[in-house]
């Protein structure tokens, strides 16, 4: 008797707690399965398409995307309809996008808060853009799009020219590009989803707040360190010209002094050249050698 209520009692907590971890198991296995049958053709690196007539790889690093953060969402997560080969026609590319978009918004919809009415809430940037599509890792893994060191890369996607230029021969930009975690990088002082026009008084960079954006990392000793503009490329009009000359100076005064002592150590040198052939001349001769 005894017995059979201990087999009861285990036979029951069997149930209890087998069938529902079978349940998700199979739920989780299930995902990953799916995935797996997409990825038997999107995991071939050459796989492509194209689209009025730009050519669009297909591929997908199916080893980075199941250590990426969604790697075990489903597929369908963000592309809604796609269950099996042949797919659903695309009518354009803009919304094809535009609904993966959405579907980030609607999982993160708390990112809204600070996003809505941002720069970056248009049309033609994209959560993806900054985040990438099939690896996107946390902020602090090296791998990610948002990694610290990999933020200019990012931006510099759509922001090239002279804001990429001025802050590449920046201070800051130097030592972030030598691998500097701590030196300000874009995001530093224009903030991530919070990013508008300098003229908004919500913007990280609009001159009422430009001192407190530095003094996060520098404490002031000075009054007019966060004056002057940030971004500017050393030509001879505009924002950097007084760079522009003080560098131009010193390059000329430079190049001036080295020529002036090259010159200088020739003069001495042939002077010295000349004193010993007057020598051996006067020991040939028999003459006295004396100093000039
Ligand atoms: C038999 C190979 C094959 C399988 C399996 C497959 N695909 Fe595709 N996929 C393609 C090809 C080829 C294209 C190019 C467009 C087309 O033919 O529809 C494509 C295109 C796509 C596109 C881009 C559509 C566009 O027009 O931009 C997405 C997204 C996609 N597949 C997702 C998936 C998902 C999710 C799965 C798993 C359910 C999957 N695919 C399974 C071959 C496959
Ligand atoms: C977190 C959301 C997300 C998940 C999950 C996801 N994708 Fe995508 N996928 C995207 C985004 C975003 C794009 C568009 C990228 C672009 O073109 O900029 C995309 C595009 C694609 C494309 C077309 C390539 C292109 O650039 O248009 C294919 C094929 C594709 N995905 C396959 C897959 C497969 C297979 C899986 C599952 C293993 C998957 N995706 C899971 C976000 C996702
Ligand atoms: C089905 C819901 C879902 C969708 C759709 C989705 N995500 Fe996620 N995302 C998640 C979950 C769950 C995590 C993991 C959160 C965690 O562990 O902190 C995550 C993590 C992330 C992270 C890292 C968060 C961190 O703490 O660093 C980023 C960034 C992100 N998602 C961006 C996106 C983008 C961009 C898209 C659209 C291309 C997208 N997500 C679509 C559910 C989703
Ligand atoms: C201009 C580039 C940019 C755009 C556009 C962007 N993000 Fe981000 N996002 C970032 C950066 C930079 C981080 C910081 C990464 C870190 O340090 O963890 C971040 C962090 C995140 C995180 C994780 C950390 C957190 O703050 O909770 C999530 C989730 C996220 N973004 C989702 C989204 C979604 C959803 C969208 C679209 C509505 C979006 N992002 C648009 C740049 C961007
Ligand atoms: C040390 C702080 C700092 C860093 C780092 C920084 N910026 Fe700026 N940025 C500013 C300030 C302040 C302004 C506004 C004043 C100005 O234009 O000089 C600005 C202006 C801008 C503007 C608007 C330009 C315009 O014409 O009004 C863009 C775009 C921009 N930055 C992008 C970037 C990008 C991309 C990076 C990284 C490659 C970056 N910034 C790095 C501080 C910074
Ligand atoms: C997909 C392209 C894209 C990416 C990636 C991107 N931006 Fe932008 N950004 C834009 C567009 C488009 C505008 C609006 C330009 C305008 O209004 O002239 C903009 C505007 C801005 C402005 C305001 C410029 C002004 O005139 O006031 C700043 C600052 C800025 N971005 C910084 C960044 C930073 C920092 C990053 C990286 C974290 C980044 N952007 C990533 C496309 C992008
Ligand atoms: C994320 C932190 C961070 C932010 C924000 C930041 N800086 Fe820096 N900055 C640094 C670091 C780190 C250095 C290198 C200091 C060193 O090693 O001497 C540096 C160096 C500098 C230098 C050259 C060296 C010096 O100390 O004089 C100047 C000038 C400078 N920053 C100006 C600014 C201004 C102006 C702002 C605001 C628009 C700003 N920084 C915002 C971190 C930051």
């Amino acid at each position: 008797m005894f017995d059979k209520r201990i087999i009861m009692f285990f036979f029951l907590i069997f149930w209890l707690f087998w069938i529902p971890n079978v349940a998700l198991a199979d739920k989780n296995k299930e995902n990953l399965k799916g995935n797996e049958e997409c990825l038997k053709c999107h995991g071939a690196v050459g796989l492509k398409m194209e689209w009025e007539g730009v050519n669009i790889s297909l591929y997908v690093d199916s080893g980075k995307y199941r250590d990426s953060m969604h790697g075990t969402n489903k597929c369908q997560s963000c592309h809604p309809g796609f269950n099996s080969y042949p797919h659903p026609n695309v009518k354009s590319r803009q919304q094809f996008l535009q609904e993966i978009n959405n579907r980030c918004k609607n999982c993160h919809d708390y990112i809204l808060k600070t996003f809505k009415g941002s720069v970056h809430d248009r049309k033609d940037v994209y959560c993806f853009s900054c985040h990438t599509a099939h690896t996107i890792f946390r902020g602090t893994d090296p791998r990610a799009s948002t990694y610290r060191n990999n933020i200019v890369k990012t931006c510099s996607q759509c922001h090239k020219g002279n804001v990429l230029k001025s802050y590449q021969e920046s201070f800051h930009g130097k030592a972030v590009a030598l691998g500097s975690k701590t030196a300000a990088t874009c995001t530093d002082c224009h903030g991530k989803h919070n990013i508008f026009t300098k003229t908004d008084s919500r913007s990280l960079t609009n001159p009422a707040n430009v001192p407190n954006t530095c003094a996060r990392c520098h404490v002031f000793p000075r009054k007019n360190f966060a004056r002057g503009a940030e971004h500017f490329v050393k030509t001879s009009t505009g924002n950097g010209k007084v760079v522009y000359y003080t560098k131009k100076f010193f390059v000329w005064l430079t190049i001036s002094v080295v020529t002036l002592t090259l010159i200088h150590i020739e003069m001495e040198l042939y002077r010295r050249y000349k004193k010993i052939r007057e020598q051996k001349a006067l020991e040939v001769t028999g003459g006295e050698s004396y100093d000039r």
